[in-house]
């Protein structure tokens, strides 16, 4: 047991049906129905082979996108393939969440073998926006028809989905009321590594935060700087021009109407208040870029411009003297849309600081891990967790982490 929760090494599950949550949530090729980045789902790797090769009889559920975003929301068919191809192994795919076929293809499961059931959001209990709506108690999410259709059909259950144990939803926090239950090898692993960068991190602390998923950055800003785990924030993505939105800093009509389509526009006055508490500490970009004709056009904050697609140059060169002096750098979203060529530049400079610096380097969040892989991943740790390690980086007993100490204490 470590941290209150079990451990693979303290469940016998040889024979017996084990429920595996993990997260192998990952941004899919619209046009192939391929996984452009398979990071998480190799790190999950480690748990399912322990499983397998101890004789349980594994069933693995798994979430693919966003209900919030409706953005690569999708069957976990192609996981099943790539699973396959990591464990040298066959992992049986059932295109099925809990109905009859699902629980029949359980019953038959033999030995060693692995089963993965199709992405758990197709039932609507388990989507983020009816966790947001009704926010149910783990006892009432005991009773959901994916936990009591699938928990008597199983005798332990493996919390492995590190990067979602910020979610209080069914299938990560509803089947520890009913089953033993342990964390998986990757769980332990994120646990113990996270825990030590809030508990001593070494000085100065660089947090960098982008990406586009910025409710749960803003969620966490505050805390970060606060409780003072945070010597200072880098901003690059919508988080940033969020933050230059509250300053008073023009970022143009069309960054404006995206952030107001993507439902963020709300933030603009938690941003206020975060200048207001911690402006000093915060960094927004002084110069940004946006492209014409695919073609990269940089200007100062605040000048007219199109919609801004990455961090000026000025500003990325800032942001890496900031992370070559620092001893602890830790980023969650890219700066940048750095899928596209012209808006890569921001990214791809802070990537190179990363590989650089002397800094104990941390790296979450899942376009994070696919931008260490294009740029190179010269870093000290990966967290296949975003939001979760966000939340964790904040002290707070995630819903998952307590779920599972609960399922701990069951026989
Ligand atoms: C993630 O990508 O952060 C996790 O898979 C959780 O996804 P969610 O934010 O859609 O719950």
């Amino acid at each position: 047991m470590r941290f209150g929760i079990n451990t693979l090494d303290d469940i016998q599950v040889s024979g017996k049906t084990v429920l595996c949550r993990v997260d192998i949530n990952q941004p899919i090729n619209p046009k192939t129905g391929s996984l452009k980045d398979t990071t998480r789902v190799r790190a999950c790797v480690p748990t399912l082979r322990e499983l397998s090769d101890k004789g349980a009889k594994v069933v693995i559920l798994a979430h693919q996108g966003s209900d919030i975003e409706y953005n690569n929301f999708y069957t976990t068919r192609p996981h099943a393939a790539v699973l396959s191809e990591f464990l040298g192994k066959e992992v049986h795919f059932i295109d099925d969440v809990c109905g009859p076929a699902a629980r029949q293809a359980i019953r038959e499961l033999q030995e060693g073998e692995l089963l993965l059931l199709d992405n758990v959001r197709f039932v609507s209990e388990e989507q983020t926006l009816f966790e947001l709506k009704l926010k149910l108690t783990h006892e009432e999410q005991a009773k959901t028809l994916l936990v009591r259709t699938l928990a008597p059909l199983a005798d332990y259950y493996v919390g492995d989905a590190f990067a979602a144990a910020h979610r209080d939803q069914p299938s990560l926090c509803g089947f520890q009321r009913l089953l033993p239950s342990a964390m998986g090898r990757l769980f332990e692993e994120e646990f113990c590594v996270i825990s030590g960068l809030m508990e001593n991190p070494a000085r100065p602390c660089v947090f960098v935060l982008g990406g586009a998923k910025i409710g749960d950055a803003f969620l966490m800003m505050n805390t970060a700087l606060t409780n003072g785990i945070a010597d200072r924030v880098l901003t690059g993505g919508l988080v940033a021009q969020v933050l230059l939105w509250a300053k008073g800093v023009d970022i143009g009509d069309q960054s404006r109407e995206y952030i107001r389509k993507a439902g963020y526009a709300d933030l603009v006055s938690k941003a206020k208040e975060l200048l207001t508490a911690h402006g000093g500490k915060i960094a927004l970009p002084t110069d940004i870029a946006y492209t014409t004709n695919n073609t990269r056009k940089e200007a100062a904050a605040g000048s007219p411009c199109g919609e801004i697609q990455d961090i000026g140059s000025e500003t990325a060169e800032e942001y890496a003297k900031i992370i070559m002096n620092a001893k602890t750098a830790f980023v969650n979203g890219p700066v940048g849309v750095f899928e596209r060529e012209p808006s890569a530049l921001g990214t791809e400079t802070i990537w190179n600081a990363l590989n650089k610096t002397q800094a104990y380097t941390v790296v979450g969040g899942g376009d994070s891990i696919t931008a260490c892989n294009k740029f190179g991943a010269d870093v000290d740790y990966i967290c296949t967790g975003g939001g979760a390690l966000i939340r964790f980086l904040t002290g707070e007993e995630l819903p998952v982490v307590r779920a599972l100490r609960h399922g701990s204490g069951l026989r």
